[in-house]
């Protein structure tokens, strides 16, 4: 039933045609000539100098020197998987996006999960996001679906997120600290920007000390638009939910493996996968209308609040299983590159600031990190599906095209790929008016009504550990003032979390900081569903 599909053996039999097994075979030079000694270089004499004709010494030393790409500016420590996303029905009526064509498609994935602010070579079990960006190999292109395990952001314009990253990374004077948020750039930062609030909760609590990768949700944060074949239009929320339940460590049990095993989450993934142990995840959908989202107390475009699913419960239409570790760390891992642009017919984008902003920035990055335009050739990007344009030139270019076309209209090629018309991804025709101007729609103003909404959905225990963390984090701040202006904002969120943190920092509770909002806040009532959808 159903379009055909590409199966999730498709990528790994793609991959083939580039895997190499050096077994036995005769060592060579990159232009394969034969190796006559791999251990001493060319001299004068056994005592005199190095010949500079020695080409195989100095091609064996020249890849080396270039070995080394620059890591990625954030979400540097990343570990991923194979595997394949498995559809549970026919969405056609919602989307017409390849994956949901009918129950049991498969597609096949590549999926890096990641901490945000560390460096390559940074422990596992920082206090931090994580990243679970997932590549499907669509029959109609790649989709990737970039995700954090946190479903709120810190910021809401991207004019702020070199801000963000440049606060919470180490200081630019001393690169310190390594892989912590616990330092006074940081929070001033954050003292200073009350709409990363709720952000920092979820950053404070459990949530950002996951057991593994395998046991840590995933959420796609921002508003996406999902359009069936008729054109109609739904808005979205994609959540990833594990399988193996959703688990955190304990500060002291993340604060010792920082220091006895770095790789701990890197090792639990490849371990598992290796044992036939596939880690197992459910995508689920909120769906909503533009009338829905109307009656909502706050923005749907706003990447600093969720939608509670009490409003618009989540309902699962898949599972993704991650069965296959990379053969290699490099061309994988750490050549993927994800972009929130890319998305296929049937999925597009809402106006959520910080969407726009992404589509923007991951292209741009990675011209710079895999070294000019044409890294959607390396192996681990390419899709599966053809791809057929006018593009031919550019740093490290692999296709050979032929034929003296490159351009359109022509008249002499006879055949030069045509455009697919409605069958073809097509923008939704949103009509789109206003004034040029820099500012925020009012409703992103209040940013504390669900900051206090995930503190009172944790259990007391949960609670304790939140303000373990707000104390441990800031005693490391050495700025009086910053302190005080941090538990001037947790003063809107709650007043006994805000005694608990001051009383740990041996401060008087300040008055709260001013509200950004001429709004009444909303108040959401505690309820038992409420905490059973945080745990
Ligand atoms: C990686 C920018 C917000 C999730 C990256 C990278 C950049 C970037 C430059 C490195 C990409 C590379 O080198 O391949 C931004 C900007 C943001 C933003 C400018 C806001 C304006 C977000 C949000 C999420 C997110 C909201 C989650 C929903 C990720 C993930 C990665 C990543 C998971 C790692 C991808 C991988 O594994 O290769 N981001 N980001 N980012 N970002 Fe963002």
């Amino acid at each position: 039933a159903g379009t055909p599909h590409l199966g999730d053996n498709a990528l790994n039999s793609s991959l083939d045609r580039v895997r190499a097994d050096d077994t036995e075979q005769r060592l060579t030079t990159n232009q394969a000539v034969p190796v006559s000694s791999n251990q001493d270089a060319l001299k004068i004499g056994l005592r005199g100098p190095i010949a500079l004709e020695d080409f195989v010494m100095r091609e064996k030393i020249t890849h080396f020197d270039h070995e080394r790409i620059p890591e990625r500016v954030v979400h540097a420590r990343g570990s991923a998987a194979h595997g394949y996303f498995e559809s549970y029905q026919d969405l056609c009526q919602l989307s017409r996006a390849a994956p949901f064509a009918h129950a049991g498609k498969r597609t096949p994935v590549f999926v890096r999960f990641s901490t945000a602010t560390g460096e390559r070579g940074s422990p596992d079990t920082a206090r931090d996001v994580r990243g679970f960006a997932v590549k499907f190999y669509t029959d109609e292109g790649n989709w990737d679906l970039v995700a954090n395990n946190i479903p709120v952001f810190f910021i809401q314009d991207p004019m702020k997120f070199p801000d963000v990253a440049h606060a919470i990374k180490p200081e630019p004077h001393h690169g310190m600290p390594q892989a912590s948020s616990a330092h006074d750039t940081f929070w001033d930062f954050a003292s200073l920007s009350p709409e990363i609030t709720h952000m920092l909760m979820w950053i404070m609590s459990d949530r950002a000390i996951p057991r593994s990768y395998r046991m840590m949700q995933g959420f796609g944060v921002h508003t996406f638009k999902l359009i069936n074949a008729k054109g109609d239009v739904r808005l979205c929320k994609f959540h990833w939910t594990p399988l193996q339940g959703t688990h955190s460590l304990v500060w002291d049990e993340a604060f010792k493996l920082r220091g006895v095993d770095a790789d701990y989450h890197r090792r639990d993934l490849w371990q598992a996968i290796e044992a036939g142990n596939f880690p197992e995840y459910e995508l689920g959908l909120q769906v909503f209308t533009e009338e829905e989202a109307a009656t909502f107390p706050f923005d749907i475009l706003d990447p600093t609040k969720l939608i509670p699913e009490e409003l618009i419960p989540l309902f699962p239409v898949g599972k993704l299983v991650l069965n296959r570790n990379p053969d290699n760390f490099f061309a994988e891992t750490e050549q993927v590159a994800f972009c929130t642009q890319h998305i296929i017919p049937g999925i597009d984008f809402s106006n959520d600031p910080i969407l726009q902003g992404r589509n923007h920035s991951y292209p741009d990055t990675q011209i710079t990190r895999l070294g000019g335009p044409n890294f959607h050739e390396i192996p681990i990007n390419a899709p599966l599906a053809e791809v057929h344009n006018n593009q031919r030139e550019g740093f490290h270019r692999q296709t050979i095209n032929r034929g003296r076309v490159n351009y359109e209209p022509n008249s002499l090629a006879g055949g030069c790929p045509f455009q697919a018309g409605r069958a073809g991804f097509v923008s939704v025709p949103d009509a789109v008016i206003g004034n040029k101007l820099r500012g925020k729609p009012e409703l992103f103003a209040d940013h504390y009504s669900q900051a206090r909404l995930f503190w009172i959905s944790q259990s007391g225990p949960e609670q304790a550990h939140i303000i373990d963390a707000f104390r441990f984090e800031l005693t490391r701040v050495e700025t009086l003032a910053i302190r005080v202006r941090m538990v001037a904002g947790l003063v809107n969120v709650d007043a006994t979390l805000a005694r608990a943190v001051a009383a740990g920092l041996g401060i008087a509770v300040p008055p709260p900081l001013p509200l950004a909002t001429t709004l009444p806040l909303p108040v959401y009532a505690p309820s038992p569903a409420l905490s059973l959808l945080y745990r």
